[in-house]
């Protein structure tokens, strides 16, 4: 079976799905790999890294004609999905439910598709993640900006010229990104305190050493292990127990979201007016339309005193690991799915059966949209 890494062309990507020590792996499993050209470039793998480990150089036409399988991280654009052969089958994070046109093109084309956001989070999936692994160098980067964009430090420190107080650090959502967020702000040496929807992440927050913010909540908190949206009464308490908090935080995380849903309002502008002057707020959730009201995607907005930074502190700013991560978890997903080089197609199998967006140029029930 012949494996087709292709190089992405979405604005700023930088990663690239499979890395030269994959494709040493994949070869010793007995595919073979065809490599876009340039495909790593921006990730610190060049060509000759690929061929060193047993891939073959290729044009983008080429790729298409001669792979079986084609493996990219963003979803495939309309020419590239025009391209696709009878048969053919791809990887990719499909995010399907809000991109039905490009689901329909797939099943056009005859060809087959799974969807890497689709992955079940359950145990035995947890190495074939890519949301998981990507969305953790998220959250160390979104402290490392944090404390690139604030005029304190993190570390109690006594100097001779007098002490320096640690700084506040809150973190809103303790899902991936946010319980590295915690690790990273605590191994800075910052004050960090959290919380979350899910009450699971009560005992997650404290192993890191962080405080957490309990909220009262009587309903339903999540589904498939991601949260469910909160109701008024939630978003009420939550201010309470948190405001305090917050106003006394210098530098505030949020990471909350609801797959499928925008992301909730958990800071309005009233409280920003009410928190410290020179507070950083870094918006993760601002490409679902931020945790912060007055956030937006890839702005810096300054105002009462407070800088908030609308980002997705995509993993393309760490690429190298984020490729070496994803890859892996490529690696793994392909060795799930495969005996002896060939599909087993257990469509049955829980993850088979919900990454399995379009078959044969059928979309699964998965596929539909609501
Ligand atoms: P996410 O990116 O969907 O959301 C981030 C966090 O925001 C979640 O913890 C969520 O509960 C929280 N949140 C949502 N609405 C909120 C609100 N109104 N107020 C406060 N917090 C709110 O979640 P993510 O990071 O993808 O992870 C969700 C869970 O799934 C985690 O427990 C994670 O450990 C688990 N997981 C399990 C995997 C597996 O077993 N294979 C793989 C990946 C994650």
């Amino acid at each position: 079976m012949t494996i087709g890494i292709l190089k992405e062309t979405q604005k700023g990507e930088r990663r690239v799905a499979i890395t030269p020590s994959i494709v040493k792996q994949l070869i010793a499993k007995g595919f073979k790999v065809v490599v876009e050209e340039d495909a790593g470039a921006n990730s610190k793998y060049k060509n000759a890294n690929y061929t060193k480990a047993g891939a073959s150089i290729q044009n983008k036409p080429e790729i298409f004609k001669n792979a079986d399988v084609l493996i990219k991280i963003n979803p495939f654009n309309e020419d590239e999905l025009k391209k696709l052969r009878k048969g053919q089958i791809i990887f990719a994070q499909l995010f399907h439910k809000s991109h039905p046109e490009a689901i329909n093109l797939i099943a056009k084309q005859g060809a087959t598709a799974f969807s890497l956001d689709a992955m079940p989070r359950i145990s035995r999936a947890q190495d074939m993640d890519v949301l998981s692994s990507q969305n953790n160098l998220a959250g160390y980067k979104a402290v490392i900006l944090g404390a690139y964009e604030m005029t304190k430090i993190f570390p109690l420190m006594m100097t001779a010229a007098g002490t320096i107080t640690p700084s506040r650090v809150l973190i809103y959502g303790v899902g991936v990104a946010g319980l590295q967020a915690i690790a990273t702000a605590k191994r800075l040496g910052a004050i960090v305190e959290a919380t979350d929807i899910r009450s699971e992440t009560k005992e997650q927050t404290e192993s890191l050493g962080a405080k957490f913010i309990t909220v009262d909540n009587d309903g339903e908190e999540s589904e498939g292990g991601y949260a469910k949206v909160a109701s008024k009464e939630y978003v009420l308490r939550q201010k309470e127990a948190v405001d305090k908090s917050l106003f006394n935080a210098d530098l505030v995380i949020t990471t909350a979201m609801v797959p499928g849903r925008r992301s909730p309002v958990l800071i309005t502008e009233e409280q920003v007016k009410q928190m410290k002057n020179g507070a950083v707020i870094i918006d993760l959730a601002a490409a679902q339309g931020g945790n912060c009201e007055l956030s937006k995607l890839n702005k810096t907005i300054r105002k009462y005193g407070v800088k908030i930074i609308g980002t997705t502190i995509a993993p393309e700013s760490v690429s190298t690991n984020a490729s070496d991560l994803f890859a892996k978890n490529m690696f793994n997903f392909l060795l799930h799915l495969t005996e002896n080089n060939e599909f087993k197609w257990q469509l049955e199998e829980q993850i088979t059966d919900e990454t399995l967006i379009v078959f044969n140029g059928k979309i699964r029930q998965n596929g539909k949209t609501e």
